[in-house]
C-alpha cells in the first residue's frame, strides 16, 4: 500500500513540476518575435515566456515595445530585449541578424509574425502600399529566415514559425494581394520544412482564421462572413498558445480552432476555381 501511495505521490509531483517549470528545451534560450509588441505576436511572445524563453521583440513603435517588455519581464521573470525596426525595409534583416550574432544570442526560435493588409481591395491599392505589403508579408519573413539561419543552426534543434493565414489556402479576389502574399508564406514554409530537416530546424506555418486583434477586424469579419465569421474567430491568447505548442511539436501547418480546421480542409479539397468563385461572390454580395 505504502509503495502505491509513494508511486502516486511521485507521479503527482512530476505532473505539478512539469506544469510549473520552464520547457527543458528553453533554459537560457532566446526566441525572436518579429512583430511581437501587439496582437498575435504579443500572444506568441507570452506563450514563449510562460515556457521560460527569453525574448527579442521587434516592432516599429518604441512605446508598445517598452510596454510589452515591462509586462512580460514582470510577469514571467524572463529577459526581454527590444529592437525598433521597420521590417519592410531591405536592410532590417541584416541589421537584426548582426545585432544577434555580435551578442552570440542562443537563438532557438524565430517567429515571423508582422504582416499587413487583410481588408484592402487590391484594385484600390496605391503602388507604395502594394510594395509595402509584399515587402513586409513575404520579404521580411524570407530575409530574416536567411540572415538568422546560422544562429538557428548553431542552436539546433531549433524552430521557425511563419505566420500565414487561412486566406493563403485559396485565391480571394477582394483580398487578392493579401491572399497571394499569405500563400507565398505557406509555400515557402512547406519547402523550407523539408530543406532544413537535415539541420534539425523545424519549420511551421501558422494559418489563423479571424483573430480580433483590433475593432476593424471584427467589423470586417462580421460584414463579410456574418454569423459564420463570429464562430470562426479565435482569441489572440488561444492562437498564441496553440501556435507555440504546435511549433514545438514540429507541426508543419497549424490552423487554430476546430471549425477553422474543418473549413481549411474543405477549402484545400475543393477545386480551386470553385472556391475562388465562391469567395468572389461572397465579396460582391456585401
Ligand atoms: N488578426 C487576424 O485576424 C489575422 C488572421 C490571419 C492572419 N493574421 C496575420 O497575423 C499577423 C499578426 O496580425 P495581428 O492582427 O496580430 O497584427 P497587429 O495586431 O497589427 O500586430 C502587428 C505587430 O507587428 C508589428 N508590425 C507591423 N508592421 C510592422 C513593420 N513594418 N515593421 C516591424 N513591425 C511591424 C506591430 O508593431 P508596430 O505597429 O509598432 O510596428 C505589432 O507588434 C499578420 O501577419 C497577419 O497577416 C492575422
Amino acid at each position: 500500500m505504502r509503495k502505491y501511495l509513494l508511486a502516486i505521490a511521485f507521479v503527482f509531483h512530476a505532473i505539478v513540476s512539469t506544469a510549473q517549470s520552464p520547457d527543458s528545451n528553453s533554459t537560457g534560450s532566446y526566441a525572436l518575435v518579429a512583430g511581437g509588441s501587439k496582437g498575435i505576436g504579443y500572444s506568441i511572445a507570452e506563450a514563449l515566456a510562460r515556457r521560460g524563453y527569453h525574448l527579442i521583440l521587434i516592432a516599429r513603435h518604441q512605446d508598445s515595445l517598452v510596454s510589452a517588455k515591462e509586462k512580460l519581464q514582470k510577469q514571467y521573470g524572463i529577459r526581454v530585449e527590444t529592437l525598433a525596426f521597420d521590417l519592410s525595409k531591405n536592410e532590417s534583416a541584416t541589421e537584426i541578424a548582426n545585432w544577434c550574432s555580435e551578442r552570440n544570442i542562443p537563438l532557438k526560435m524565430l517567429c515571423n509574425v508582422a504582416g499587413y493588409g487583410g481588408a484592402n481591395d487590391y484594385l484600390s491599392l496605391p503602388l507604395d502600399t502594394l510594395r509595402y505589403m509584399i515587402d513586409l508579408n513575404v520579404g521580411s519573413a524570407m530575409s530574416l529566415t536567411l540572415t538568422l539561419l546560422p544562429l538557428l543552426e548553431k542552436n539546433a534543434p531549433s524552430y521557425i514559425m511563419n505566420v500565414g493565414s487561412m486566406a493563403g489556402f485559396a485565391p480571394i479576389p477582394i483580398k487578392n494581394l493579401y491572399s497571394a502574399t499569405k500563400s507565398a508564406v505557406l509555400f515557402f514554409s512547406y519547402s523550407l520544412h523539408y530543406q532544413l530537416e537535415d539541420k534539425d530546424i523545424s519549420v511551421s506555418v501558422l494559418c489563423p482564421g479571424p483573430v480580433f486583434t483590433k475593432p476593424e477586424i471584427r467589423e470586417d469579419t462580421k460584414k463579410k462572413l456574418g454569423w459564420l465569421g463570429m464562430q470562426l474567430a479565435v482569441s489572440p491568447k488561444k492562437v498564441g498558445e496553440i501556435a507555440v505548442r504546435e511549433t514545438l511539436n514540429k507541426k508543419l501547418v497549424i490552423v487554430p480552432g476546430g471549425l477553422n480546421k474543418f473549413m481549411a480542409f474543405f477549402i484545400r479539397f475543393l477545386p480551386r476555381r470553385l472556391v475562388t468563385s465562391i469567395y468572389n461572390k461572397a465579396g460582391k454580395d456585401k
